[in-house]
């Protein structure tokens, strides 16, 4: 099918980058013919028809800009069938037959769930999709990367040097609690790159006493040293399930019980919260998005439906998909299968989330020495 009208929109947790696809998106479709309309607040836009046009003017600039000029939402209410009939047809109203879906998990399962076209009714047509991944927690299946995911990577690693700062000038240990939701990227990712003393994952899936002997064995080693100052740095994903003022509680009780230099070190703890979410994207960033962004809307155009961009997907099932004609590093995937690998991924089923637990497991006394 080829479109002569694109819509573009972004969902879920906004993701440092989102505003890059946008972008290239936009330039890429209107170089191509196509009028483009950003659908504005995600789904919740695409169901009251909150649709405006994008010229290159509308998207100037914005490459350099955190969050997403469109707005997102998260819109449970998408699960519900009637819901995307209404959607469709204000799609079709607006004489919009494709979409640029840029989000996360729950986003592109409502994008596949709105191209299916068992669902099309009369006046109500499903538009062919593209999904681009956008999340900072790195969640989706398929994909080396999402959109978003370094921006928050350095923002984390930023703050912890800052704590990394205080903690030493004070002997303090500090337990530094970062999103990610249902997966530990972040969490792992930024504990190599600060050089963090302990960290803590869903994944892992340690017992509350099991987290507690951990980092009180971390804080211990740090305590003793002789040769730095005496500060420890632990890294745990909002994922865990115990809550970081109880766990700071328990580290505190263990260490007063003790009968070392350990029971002088203070503790803290820092929820760095959304503010990993925000901030300008880096330059990794942008370039990924941009890159996503055009082959979005070039297989979009090429007629390709429900497929989802990968970066560097290699080692993914040559039924999945393959390398886009457009970008040796970006794959074409079928989105269907992504989302599947995005639900084993989060279940721990996938070898690659083995393979972190395990390493991670064995990286567990070299991070505390
Ligand atoms: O999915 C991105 C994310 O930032 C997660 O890391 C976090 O758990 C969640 O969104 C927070 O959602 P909300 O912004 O709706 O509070």
């Amino acid at each position: 099918m080829s479109h002569r009208h694109i819509g573009i929109l972004t969902s879920g947790g906004d993701a440092p980058g989102m505003n890059a696809a946008i972008r290239t998106a936009t330039l890429v479709a209107l170089s191509q013919g196509c009028t483009v309309s950003g659908i504005e607040r995600g789904y919740r836009g695409l169901i009251d028809g909150q649709f405006r046009a994008l010229q290159p003017g509308d998207v100037a600039g914005i490459i350099r800009d955190g969050g997403t000029i469109l707005g997102s939402a998260r819109a449970p209410e998408f699960a519900q069938p009637e819901v995307r009939v209404a959607a469709r047809r204000q799609l079709h109203e607006a004489g919009i037959t494709g979409l640029v879906i840029i989000g996360g998990n729950g986003s592109l399962t409502g994008a596949l769930a709105l191209a299916n076209a068992d669902e099309a009714q009369p006046g109500a047509p499903a538009p062919t999709i593209t999904g681009i991944p956008a999340s900072i927690d790195n969640d989706m299946g398929c994909t080396q990367l999402s959109i978003g995911v370094d921006t928050a990577m350095n923002t984390i690693v930023e703050a912890c040097d800052k704590l990394a700062d205080t903690a030493s000038a004070h002997h303090r240990a500090f337990i530094v609690e970062v999103m990610g939701r249902a997966c530990g990227y972040l969490a792992m990712t930024s504990a190599v790159a600060t050089g963090a003393n302990a960290v803590f994952f869903r994944e892992f899936e340690q017992s509350e006493d099991e987290v507690v002997d951990t980092l009180e064995k971390a804080v211990v080693r740090a305590s003793q040293r002789t040769d730095r100052p005496k500060r420890a740095l632990a890294i745990k994903a909002e994922g865990v399930s115990v809550p970081t003022d109880r766990l700071k509680a328990r580290l505190d009780e263990r260490l007063k019980a003790r009968d070392d230099e350990s029971s002088a070190m203070e503790t803290r703890y820092s929820i760095l919260g959304h503010v990993v979410r925000g901030g300008r994207p880096s330059a990794f960033d942008r370039l990924l998005a941009s890159r996503m962004g055009h082959v979005a809307a070039r297989s979009l155009i090429d007629g390709g439906n429900c497929v989802m961009t990968g970066w560097m997907s290699e080692g993914i099932p040559p039924e999945a998909g393959g390398r886009s004609p457009y970008d040796p590093h970006v794959w074409q995937i079928d989105l269907a299968t992504a989302l599947k690998e995005t639900e084993r991924l989060l279940s721990g089923e996938s070898d690659h989330v083995k393979w972190r637990v395990k390493i991670f497991r064995e990286l567990e006394d070299v991070l505390a020495l």
